[in-house]
């Protein structure tokens, strides 16, 4: 699905109508289908927030976010969290059935469409155990696979692996690729971490300081997979971290 990002802007109103926060000043972009595109940016610019809007879990204060030239219908996009924001009192299964039951799949249906998820992300033998039995890397991926097992339009993922040691970090990221280069759904991911961007995007959207504005779009155009520490992806890291240089987290 192709995403279209039109004049979008929120700001928060203060109780009453009182003191403001500009978050998002006025975002264009378009994200073209299969697409993998990251937004990075300064800490408390807005990022989190962009991706409430296009998921219509915060109402914009101007513009509009369009799917295939359409505003999105309930439940066709998904979110992925930092914190993974499993249910504790499910298992893995129960977790990654989630989003089925809420379509109303039924249970027979749900449990094999679970299972193949948990085979192939590699949780099996995990399936009945809870979150807190898990590693990080594990519940990270058993909420990747309950976004995904519901066939999301359009996938947000909101800086999912920042809790994670930076060896299990890119371990998913490469899992992370191979799932989406077999998919080819449209993503859209956060992260504050340049080697991160360099490493999975097809683009690179750089936002300014809040309210968030579009300062730079970098397309990517190294093969896959891509050797993190080569002197191409050295070379975009630095231009890049340059153009986050001016964009410092407010004091
Ligand atoms: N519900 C809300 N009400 C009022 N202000 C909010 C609300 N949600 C976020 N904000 C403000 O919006 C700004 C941007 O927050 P947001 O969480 O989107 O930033 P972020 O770029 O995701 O930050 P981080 O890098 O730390 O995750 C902050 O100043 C925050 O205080
Ligand atoms: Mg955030």
């Amino acid at each position: 699905m192709s995403l279209t990002i039109n004049g979008l802007g929120k700001t928060f109103t203060g109780a009453g109508g009182a003191g403001g926060v500009a978050v998002l000043a006025r975002l264009d972009c378009l994200i073209a289908p299969g697409s993998f595109v990251t937004f990075i940016g300064p800490s408390g610019c807005g990022k989190t927030t962009l991706l409430r809007v296009i998921a219509g879990l915060e109402p914009a204060s101007a513009g509009q976010v369009l799917l295939d030239g359409r505003p999105p219908a309930p439940g066709r996009v998904g979110l992925v969290f930092q914190n993974y924001a499993l249910f504790p009192w499910r298992t893995a299964r129960a977790n990654i059935e989630m989003g089925l039951e809420i379509a109303g799949v039924a249970p027979a249906e749900r449990r094999r469409r679970a299972l193949e998820y948990v085979k192939a992300f590699g949780l099996a033998g995990f399936e009945d155990r809870y979150p807190h039995e898990l590693s990080g890397g594990m519940q990270q991926r058993v909420a990747i696979a309950r976004t995904l097992i519901t066939e999301p339009a359009l996938v947000l993922m909101d800086e999912p692996f920042a809790s994670l040691d930076s060896q299990t970090r890119n371990s998913l990221q490469e899992f992370l690729l191979g799932l989406w280069e077999t998919r080819r759904d449209t993503v859209l991911f956060v992260t504050h971490n340049v080697d991160e961007a360099v490493f999975l995007s097809d683009e690179i959207f750089i936002l300014s300081r809040r309210p968030a504005r579009l300062v730079q779009r970098l397309a990517v155009e190294l093969p896959r997979p891509r050797d993190r520490t080569g002197p191409e992806c050295n070379a975009l890291r630095r231009r890049i971290l340059d153009l986050l240089k001016d964009q410092q987290e407010e004091a």
